[in-house]
């Protein structure tokens, strides 16, 4: 079988021509296909994909030009044990990565890729994260024999022959290479699935050294849009700690308070942990005049710049692959809007009127469904309709609160950086580190509870940024290098809190009403940024009182505040006292600074009464 090329190879850069071609020897493919990125062709792709069963269209006028996709129910989130960091060296992948030898891991590779995309299409999909041609976006060019991937990537990346165009002749790219995985047997190749079949043998393999991605044997979102977690976090961080920036798991929120004054935040909270929702909030009653914009949902490249001493962020992505489940038209409205048109559903169910529905977007689920399996579904037959992880794919630019420098190839100032984990028990609702050192350790032991985001997470873990998945070198390493940029790099650091929506009573439920209430703990931020609010000092950090943040519109009493503020003296110790074990993995590389702000913790603690109540210590 020769393969053969469908359309134009649409550039003269080399380095590209050559790759496609190597790979393409490797793969064996019937056709090459080179994306341009138009609508024609999203179109022609949506609508083979309707044929062979992959995509179900949903109805023209409820849901314009919308498609639903189900996966294998085998491949349904990210896939944490089977993400290899292949690093020369094993200690530069660290103890929180999984690492395999480079040249170990690329013989299993070729074996793999060997022949797997016969009888298919390889797609080639050149993409930029950020703007066209900013000083700040990065090329990738993904390879994929998944017209799913194609038709994804072109919602969440700018994609297609412009991106040829900035490459150029000379240009370089990460190359990204990608199969869902060979059949496992004859006939397979038609399924219906995003996904092949019964592929046992997942790899998402990154290549920090030569900055490559070799992804085998999922279709699903993080293990398969490579431009997203595998090249704008793994890769990415490593581009950054050697080059002096910053790639985070964040979104970015811009705040503008009635008076005008606008300031941006960008947040970290770990994969399913609210930072769509936060990132798309609508003040509540009592904040007339505030508003809040979005500029990202899931991740930022942040910059020094030398001219004024901030942080600069972009979001380099171009769309939302968003947490369907929970999304409703009070908790976000604005993520709503966004998958009102033009949207890829992904393991939700399907309504008897051709529409989507999940958990939680109405009060009253519909009387009958087909679930994300593809079966019946009716309420009360003891089967979630919609996968936990169920997900959107939209376009940034339907999002009504998307911010107007979105696209500011110079990103935006950055004034606060929030940390937040899912913490259930003993955890207060905010806090502000001491300084930009106590900041980087509040961020680097933060904990937090499993979501349906990724296969087989214990149940509560450590989540340093929320980056524990997606840093691609040794996590103590990229400690040293924040502490080092915050201190270097920029004048006056972003303030720096962790916060904490997810605290509950002894009854199991959420104590904080969250989504857009979230605005009060945000304005507390804002104020201590201006230097405006007051500040107690606890033996964690510096919290808000009660009279600190704003309570017009919502009934919410100080004994409340204070449930969800309070801090058991012997647990927080504990806690602190269990950090240790997350430090000594790391041997020598761990920055001195992290032990000195464990052992500063541990002396406050000792200096502070059995529970720390709020209450009290105002009344001091
Ligand atoms: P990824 O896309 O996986 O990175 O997730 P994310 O961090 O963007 O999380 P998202 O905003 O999609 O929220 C995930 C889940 O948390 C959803 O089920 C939300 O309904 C829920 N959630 C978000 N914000 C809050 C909040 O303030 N309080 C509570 N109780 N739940 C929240
Ligand atoms: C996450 O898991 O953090 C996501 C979804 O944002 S994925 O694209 O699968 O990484
Ligand atoms: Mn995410």
């Amino acid at each position: 079988m020769t393969t053969t090329h469908d359309g134009p190879r649409r550039t003269r850069n080399k380095a590209l021509l050559d790759w496609v071609d190597s790979m393409a020897r490797l793969c064996k493919p019937d056709r090459i296909y080179w994306c341009d990125g138009s609508q024609e062709e999203y179109n022609r792709l949506c609508d083979q994909m309707v044929q062979n069963g992959t995509f179900v269209r949903l109805d023209p006028q409820k849901r314009p030009n919308s498609f639903l996709a189900r996966s294998h129910p085998s491949d349904v989130a990210r896939v944490e044990d089977r993400t290899f960091i292949c690093a020369e060296r094993q200690e530069d992948a660290g103890p929180t990565n999984n690492w395999m030898a480079p040249a170990r891991m690329r013989e299993r590779l070729n074996q793999l890729f060997d022949g797997c995309m016969r009888g298919r299409t390889l797609y080639v999909i050149p993409f930029s994260m950020g703007p066209l041609g900013s000083h700040i976006a990065h090329i990738g060019v993904e390879i994929t024999d998944s017209p799913y991937v194609v038709v994804n990537q072109r919602i969440m990346t700018r994609m297609g022959q412009p991106v040829l165009e900035v490459l150029g002749e000379h240009g370089s790219f990460v190359p990204c290479m990608h199969s869902v995985g060979a059949p496992l047997s004859p006939g397979e190749n038609d399924v219906p699935w995003p996904c092949a079949p019964n592929v046992e043998d997942k790899y998402i393999s990154h290549f920090p050294e030569t900055r490559e991605i070799w992804s085998y044997g999922s279709g699903y979102g993080g293990n398969a849009l490579l431009g997203k977690k595998c090249f704008a976090l793994r890769i990415a961080s490593v581009m950054a700690r050697d080059e002096g920036w910053l790639a985070e798991h964040m979104l970015i929120l811009g705040v503008q308070s009635p008076a005008g004054k606008k300031h941006y935040v960008a947040a970290a909270f770990p994969s399913a942990c609210g930072k769509t929702n936060f990132a798309m909030l609508i003040p509540p009653k009592g904040f007339d005049g505030w508003k809040i914009t979005t500029v990202g949902d899931d991740i930022a490249w942040v910059k020094p710049n030398a001219k004024d001493g901030k942080f600069y962020a972009i979001n380099p992505e171009y769309g939302f692959f968003g947490v369907a489940p929970g999304t409703n038209a009070w908790s976000n409205p604005n993520a709503l809007a966004s998958m009102q048109e033009n949207t890829i559903f992904t393991n939700t169910a399907l309504t008897d009127d051709g529409d989507v529905w999940w958990e939680g977007l109405t009060e009253e689920p519909p009387a009958h469904l087909i679930d994300w399996q593809g079966q019946d579904w009716t309420p009360g037959c003891g089967r979630p309709a919609a996968h936990p992880n169920a997900r959107f794919t939209a376009p940034a630019n339907q999002c009504p609160s998307i911010d107007p420098e979105w696209e500011n190839p110079d990103g935006v100032p950055i004034s606060a950086f929030l940390f937040g984990g899912r913490v259930s028990k003993h955890f207060p609702l905010v806090f502000q580190s001491y300084n930009w050192e106590h900041g980087v350790y509040m961020a680097a032991t933060m904990g937090s509870e499993a979501t349906a985001a990724a296969i087989g997470q214990a149940s509560v873990r450590r989540d340093p940024m929320a980056m524990l998945p997606f840093c691609g070198y040794n996590m103590a390493d990229y400690w040293r290098h924040w502490l080092r940029i915050g201190r270097k790099h920029v004048a006056t650091p972003p303030r720096i809190f962790r916060v904490n929506w997810f605290r509950k009573d002894a009854h199991g439920r959420f104590i904080w009403p969250g989504f857009g209430e979230n605005m009060r703990v945000l304005k507390w931020v804002i104020d201590r940024c201006e230097g405006r609010a007051s500040a107690i000092e606890g033996p964690l950090g510096l919290l808000p009182g009660w009279a600190d943040l704003s309570w017009e519109g919502l009934a919410f009493q100080p004994d409340d505040f204070f449930a969800i503020m309070n801090i058991d003296q012997e647990v927080a110790r504990q806690e602190t006292v269990d950090q240790e074990e997350l430090f000594t993995r790391f041997g020598d590389h761990l920055p001195r600074e992290m032990e000195l702000e464990r052992e500063l913790q541990l002396a406050r603690l000792y200096h502070s009464p059995p529970v720390w109540d709020l209450s009290r210590a105002l009344a001091d």
